[in-house]
């Protein structure tokens, strides 16, 4: 380890059991030397997994429903209140999408939960960062980073209305990165993540395909989820201080192949 979050405070978004990003990124910030504050939807919590986590990490939970403003303010303050100071460090690790849970096709999209789908998945962050901003709980120079996926950019049949959530996510992050940037220097961004088997990505049709596809193209192969938590330590640390409105590819090089010897391999004709 490297200490490299020593003395920073952050609150972690999103690990509802051991496969999850955010439960790595959890597990990785502690070890890194920061105290953290978990949270999660109050009904994620009845699984009560995210209690083991929080007796490794020595971290409080503090419930709050990411579709919620109260809920949100109610945490930062909280959070101001342990730590005894502002946040330095936001990870935003929520997505769902009613339409793929209840397996319609994006032509079917029910609009009723298309537009819950996207409070959860990505209107979740504004509210996050507004709650913030009205509390003025980010430290000067913090961070905030959020996972999107390469469907925000591309179509992934199979991914349905969460690409239109990853797209605003995104967008989000520019908008709001912009005018944190010029209040404090608090950088806001996105990683773009390989696929990575957990509850989330395990809901997505053909996530099997989606798997084995990007692993056979990507140079690298696909980022593991424990991976992504040593990417998401950098951009929590100092190092990474004048990075900020940006979609970081975090995918082994996926998102700039065109094709690769493999995949080519599969389509070559046999004489
Ligand atoms: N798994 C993948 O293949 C993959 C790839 C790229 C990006 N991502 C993104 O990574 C993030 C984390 O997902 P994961 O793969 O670790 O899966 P996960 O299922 O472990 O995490 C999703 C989390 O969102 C939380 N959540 C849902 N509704 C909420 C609400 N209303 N309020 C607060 N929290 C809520 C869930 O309780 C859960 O903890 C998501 O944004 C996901 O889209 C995942």
């Amino acid at each position: 380890m490297y200490n490299l979050l020593k003395g920073k405070k952050g609150i972690i978004f999103g690990a509802l059991n051991v496969d999850s990003i955010a439960w790595k990124v959890a597990q990785r910030a502690y070890a890194e030397g920061a105290q953290i504050v978990l949270t999660n939807a109050p009904v994620a919590m009845r699984l009560g997994e995210i209690n083991k986590l929080a007796e490794e990490c020595n971290a409080p939970v503090i419930p709050a429903d990411a579709t919620k403003n109260e809920d949100l303010e109610n945490l930062f303050s909280k959070a101001i209140e342990h730590f005894g100071g502002k946040v330095d460090f936001v990870l935003h690790s929520i997505g769902m999408s009613i339409n793929i849970r209840k397996n319609r096709s994006y032509a079917e999209s029910v609009h009723e939960d298309f537009i819950k789908g996207m409070d959860i998945s990505a209107l979740s962050l504004h509210r996050t960062l507004a709650a913030a901003w009205k509390l003025d709980a980010l430290s000067s120079g913090s961070s905030v980073l959020s996972l999107s996926y390469i469907a925000a950019q591309r179509t992934f049949p199979g991914y349905g209305d969460m690409a239109d959530n990853k797209s605003y996510l995104e967008s989000i992050t520019r908008s709001f990165g912009y005018y944190y940037g010029k209040k404090n220097g608090t950088r806001v961004n996105s990683i773009s993540q390989s696929p990575t088997k957990t509850s989330a990505g395990s809901g997505i049709a053909g996530f099997n395909a989606f798997y084995n596809y990007a692993q056979k193209m990507s140079p690298l192969g696909n980022a593991t989820a424990d991976e992504c938590a040593d990417y998401c330590i950098t951009m929590f640390s100092d190092l990474t201080k004048k990075v900020t409105m940006q979609n970081l590819f975090h995918d082994g090089g996926f998102s700039y192949t065109g094709v690769s010897e493999e995949v080519m391999e599969m389509f070559m004709d046999k004489e």
